[in-house]
């Protein structure tokens, strides 16, 4: 069988996957519904047209990374950028963890973090929230950190797919006393009011990814970065493929961060209308739903979640089914979506629950 030349841990593994579903009203993937803005593509399509695209990007991708850099307000040696924060997980878990080696991780979470450590061969130890709320349990996290020796642990804030923001004091705690690389996932941080970039200045086993694929609505263009003490950066930068980032994800980027007042307003506007889009749902008695720092919410249902995903879209709105996730058996998650597209999902679930 050819599949025998591929590593025992990689064929025990579920695949990441997706199933296409094509619909009016997109809510699946925490996407910025009101998309990259019109006058700001025309910007981005001037300055493409200039670059010589017959030439590879710049080694070191010295312009975006500097611009981060001014951005987040840290010396350049302290980012990262690449092909989507995704990418630099892999990048990240590659130089860090292996076959003997643990990572923790609190469930129910995004689920690439366990993919790509399994492939490496790391031993993952999953540790549930807390069921009512989804808290953060900093003192089991770290009991089993230490009783492991844990490599790495690795926590999302605000998390997916509960919209959960942990404490910065629990956080703390982790970093202080885990032992372990604490890495942090903050892509959906602008929706929140969290940032946990002042600990990277204090702490050396801190790292941050973020992403342009959330707030800065460029999923399509993959971008992401990283943020860690230069000594990590230089190690992680040895595995991320050169010339991860092409000319036009690097325009976009640059073009984004010269407008960022315009991505400031769309997320104003996303947490009001998360904050209507909550209201809407919790207003069934049926449902229930849980508060979210992010641009989703989390909701349970009496009824099977596979039953409720089927009747939306059949009804042209595509929600997410995460009942197979961890604690989350009568669970779907919605992504904050426009205030037609939100009012469309509610129609369509008040069928099932008004
Ligand atoms: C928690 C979390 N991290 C990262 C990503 C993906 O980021 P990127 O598009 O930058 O690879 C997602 C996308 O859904 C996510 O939910």
């Amino acid at each position: 069988m050819v599949t025998s030349f591929v590593k025992p841990q990689v064929r025990q593994l579920a695949p990441y996957t997706l199933r296409p579903f094509r619909s009016e009203v997109k809510l699946d993937q925490n996407e910025n519904p009101f998309g990259f803005p019109p006058e700001l593509k025309e910007e981005f399509w001037r300055r493409l047209r200039a670059r010589d695209w017959a030439r590879y990007p710049e080694f070191q991708m010295e312009t975006i990374t500097q611009r981060l850099a001014q951005y987040v307000g840290l010396p350049v040696e302290w980012v990262l950028v690449g092909n989507g924060s995704n990418e630099l997980f892999q990048s990240l878990f590659s130089v860090t963890l292996e076959r003997g080696r643990v990572v923790i991780l609190p469930v129910p979470t995004f689920t690439l973090y366990k993919l790509i450590a399994g492939i490496l061969g790391a031993e993952v130890i999953e540790l549930p929230l807390r069921r009512e709320d989804f808290a953060l349990d900093a003192e089991r996290v770290n009991a089993e950190a230490q009783t492991h020796r844990a490599t790495v642990v690795c926590l999302c804030s605000p998390n997916n797919p509960t919209g959960v923001a942990y404490p910065e004091s629990d956080v703390r705690r982790i970093i202080e006393e885990s032992g372990a690389l604490v890495v942090i996932d903050e892509a959906y941080r602008e929706f929140s009011h969290q940032d946990f970039r002042p600990l990277l200045e204090i702490y050396p086993n801190v790292v941050l990814l973020r992403t342009f694929s959330k707030a800065m609505a460029m999923a399509g263009l993959r971008v992401g970065y990283l943020l860690a003490r230069p000594e990590l950066v230089r190690e992680v930068a040895k595995a991320r493929l050169p010339y991860s980032l092409n000319h036009f994800s690097e325009t976009a980027a640059l073009v984004a961060l010269d407008h960022l007042d315009v991505f400031h307003a769309q997320v104003q506007r996303l947490r009001q209308l998360r904050e209507e889009l909550f209201m809407a749902l919790s207003a069934f008695n049926a449902l229930s739903a849980y508060r979210s720092q992010a641009n989703f919410i989390l909701f349970e249902t009496p009824r099977p979640p596979g039953e409720v995903f089927t009747h939306c879209i059949d009804r042209g709105v595509l929600l997410r089914d995460v009942s197979h996730y961890p604690l989350l058996e009568r669970a779907l998650r919605v992504s904050v979506g426009t205030a037609e597209e939100n009012q469309r999902c509610i129609n369509v679930l008040r069928e099932l629950f008004g």
